[in-house]
């Protein structure tokens, strides 16, 4: 049976007090046989501290952001090399928030998913509408557009070891979940569209739900077939949220 990926994204938040509260209490959670897989987002100043306390544990490490380029005068940046020092397994592409405050285009999204698979990690390629995208009633439109601006660059083979987050961008941070109808829909949407590119390529693929997840909406929203983890921010920064979501029906038949 697959796990069901849980994916942290703390932002920019914590501290090193914050951070090391957080991660005890993530060890005393979490259990290396649960059929949930958690993974820690830090800010990369933090990387070091989270992988001091996740080692031996089943809580792996991941980042926020990567440059695309291998090495050199990239002032402020980090190498997929550099992540893969301290045992970091996935890296998020494509967020929202850095496509809407960093500028970030879909060219270079790809080129970060090429050199992250090359580099043996797993990219998390975040996609989703606006409000007057949904409103319009254009989600699946733009749904596949996005997917199919990034398979263009890296090609299908490389876009095989991505996993993708649904995160419709009027949920994220506002409070404001898509319905449990919604989020399976679009899931589905995503998971045929690949599929009819290549069924058997993508009969592993796991896409998460992100946008305002927390205790109350995760139980739901992980039944739903097409739903595999979740990508969560605010909750993931509060031990007894994520506990919750961790320990919930993410985790069934997990003892
Ligand atoms: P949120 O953020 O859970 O706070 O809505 C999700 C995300 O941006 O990945």
């Amino acid at each position: 049976m697959k796990k069901k990926l849980i994916i942290a994204n703390w932002k920019m938040n914590g501290g090193v007090v914050a951070n090391g509260k957080l991660l005890m209490a993530m060890l005393k959670f979490t259990n290396t046989l649960s059929h949930s897989e958690l993974v820690v987002c830090p800010p990369h100043i933090y990387m070091h501290q989270v992988k001091e306390y996740i080692v031996g544990s089943g809580i792996k490490l991941g980042a926020q952001n990567v440059n695309e380029n291998e090495v050199g005068a990239y002032t402020g940046e980090i190498s997929v090399e550099m992540l893969g020092d301290f045992y970091c397994r996935y890296c998020l592409v494509g967020h929202s928030e850095r496509r809407a405050l960093f500028n970030e285009s879909n060219t270079s999204i790809a080129n970060k998913i090429l050199r992250l698979v090359a580099g043996g990690l797993t990219p998390v390629l975040c996609i989703g509408e606006n409000l007057a995208q949904r409103e319009r009633g254009e989600v699946k439109d733009v749904i596949t557009k996005q997917l199919a601006a990034i398979i263009d660059i890296v090609g299908l083979k490389c876009f095989k070891s991505v996993i993708i987050a649904y995160e419709p961008i009027w949920a994220i941070g506002t409070g404001k979940t898509a319905s449990v109808k919604q989020a399976q829909e679009i899931h589905r949407v995503i998971r045929q569209y690949l599929c009819n590119l290549d069924k058997k390529m993508f009969k592993g693929l796991s896409i998460l739900y992100g946008g305002s997840v927390n205790e109350n909406n995760a139980n739901e929203l992980i039944k739903q077939i097409d739903i595999d983890g979740f990508l969560i921010g605010g909750a993931s920064l509060k031990a007894d949220s994520l506990k919750s979501i961790y320990l919930g029906e993410a985790s069934v038949n997990a003892y």
